[in-house]
């Protein structure tokens, strides 16, 4: 067997005359009477594969091989300008099929959207402009971690196997637990606050986040991927949307330069790092703004509609495609939220609107136990079921406050997708566990 390293496709334009091995997949066959054409594709780009028929061994694998079968290929490249794939062919001494393909492929070019989350690898596979969702996403929690690490925070991992539902228990997966109960997190909230009480200064933490939300919106998982921050020592919650603006200036800063002209080209979209401070506005200007609104909606919080029309007041006037919401009163929010002193009906909480959806939800949080219990006893809540979690405040807990930010809403803002489904890899959804 000749076998040389394996050469990407993107790079074959540098080895010209030399013979090289390249492997992927076989994207399109065009059989001819004199000559074989075969497209094999691999990550990172397209090329044409020729042979003239000469009733070889060759021939006949070359003739064996269907759609998206995985191939090795060895051959010199040629630079042929007629060829419209790069100007360049590889002509074939050998072929390997290393895993067959079945025919026909059980999705193509009109398969709706169901059908691709079925067979999601080939959707994938097959489509650049999908791979290219998760090189963003790589890019864009690194400069999450590289800005975060540089700002003194940790990295943690909280359980996210919990004996007491987290907050407020109504959105929480129950699951068996060797003849008891557990609950799947629904937020690392209390676990981020836990480290604060830990001495750990700064929290920074990825990780799965479930809700149990029966919600079948394109902007609704039932799992999906939370970036969380939680800050000790602060000020206000000011400090913490700095924080937060910074970082995603940082973040988008570098999602431009690593990937701008490609979301350009697959998704039209301009990638603008914004500038910091974003625009502010309070939650009590943003109702106005947003008007009169369904009769179904809450009275207190902003509906998607209202998110929408708030994102393009402040476009208008300021240009710019973020907006922090602040100020959102006590009712429409948790009972660790802190509230202003003398403001007992509004919270020092805040949420990040970009192009008008929601990435973000932060606060500072109490950290006062005795108004802590209060707030909660105001709510109806019983202590009990939060004796650990309250426990973090009894000896002595810094003033503190963070956000929570859903990684994929991020990146279908970003890249301008149309549904949460095409920013995560494997969707779960209510009605979707699988594949
Ligand atoms: O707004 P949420 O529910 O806030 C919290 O979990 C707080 N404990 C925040 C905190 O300070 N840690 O969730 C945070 C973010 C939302 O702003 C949204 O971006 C995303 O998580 N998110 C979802 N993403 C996809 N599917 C869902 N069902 C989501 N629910 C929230
Ligand atoms: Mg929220």
């Amino acid at each position: 067997m000749i076998r040389t390293p394996r050469i990407l496709v993107a790079d074959l334009h540098s080895h010209v005359g030399e013979t090289v091995s390249i492997a992927g997949w076989a994207q399109t066959l065009r059989l001819q009477r004199a000559v074989q054409f075969v497209i094999v594709r691999d990550h990172t780009g397209a090329v044409q594969i020729t042979h003239r028929r000469d009733g070889t061994a060759l021939e006949e694998s070359l003739e064996g091989l269907s759609v998206e079968s995985a191939v090795r290929v060895t051959g010199r490249v040629v630079a042929n300008p007629v060829v419209t794939l790069g100007g360049i062919e590889l002509i074939p001494d050998e072929v390997t099929v290393e895993s067959h393909a079945e025919a026909p492929l059980p999705i193509d070019a009109n398969t709706g959207p169901e059908g691709r989350l079925d067979w999601r690898f080939l959707d994938v596979r097959r489509r650049p402009a999908a791979r290219l969702v998760f090189a963003v996403q790589t890019t864009v929690e690194q400069a999450m971690r590289a800005f975060a690490y540089s700002h003194g925070c940790t990295e943690m991992h909280t359980p996210k196997l919990m004996g007491t539902p987290s907050e407020s228990g109504a959105e929480v997966f129950e699951l068996g637990y060797f003849g008891r109960k557990a609950y799947l997190a629904q937020s690392p909230q209390f676990y981020k606050q836990a480290a604060i009480a830990a001495g750990v200064d700064r929290i920074f933490e990825v990780g799965p986040v479930f809700r149990a939300e029966p919600s079948f919106t394109a902007r609704h998982a039932t799992e999906f991927t939370g970036v969380d921050v939680e800050l000790a020592w602060i000020d206000g919650v000011a400090d913490v949307m700095d924080f937060e603006e910074r970082m995603l200036a940082s973040v988008l800063a570098e999602v431009a330069a690593a990937h701008g002209a490609a979301i350009k080209e697959h998704f039209g979209v301009d990638v603008v790092v914004p500038t910091v401070p974003f625009p502010r506005i309070t939650m009590a200007e943003a109702l106005r703004i947003a008007g009169p609104r369904a009769p179904d909606s809450p009275r207190d919080d902003l509906d998607p509609a209202g998110e929408r029309a708030v994102a393009a007041w402040i476009r208008e006037r300021t240009g710019h495609e973020f907006a922090f919401v602040t100020e959102f009163p006590a009712s429409a929010r948790p009972f660790y939220h802190l509230r202003p002193a003398g403001q007992p009906q509004l919270t020092a909480s805040f949420d990040l609107l970009w192009k008008g959806l929601e990435i973000t939800t932060g606060a500072q949080r109490e950290h006062r136990y005795d108004v802590l219990v209060a707030q909660a006893a105001e709510e109806g809540l019983s202590t009990e079921p939060m004796r650990d979690y309250l426990n973090n405040f009894r000896y002595g807990c810094p003033p503190h406050g963070g956000f929570g930010l859903g990684l994929a809403r991020l990146l279908m803002t970003l890249l301008g997708l149309d549904s949460i489904r095409d920013a995560t890899f494997l969707f779960r959804g209510p009605n979707r566990l699988t594949p």
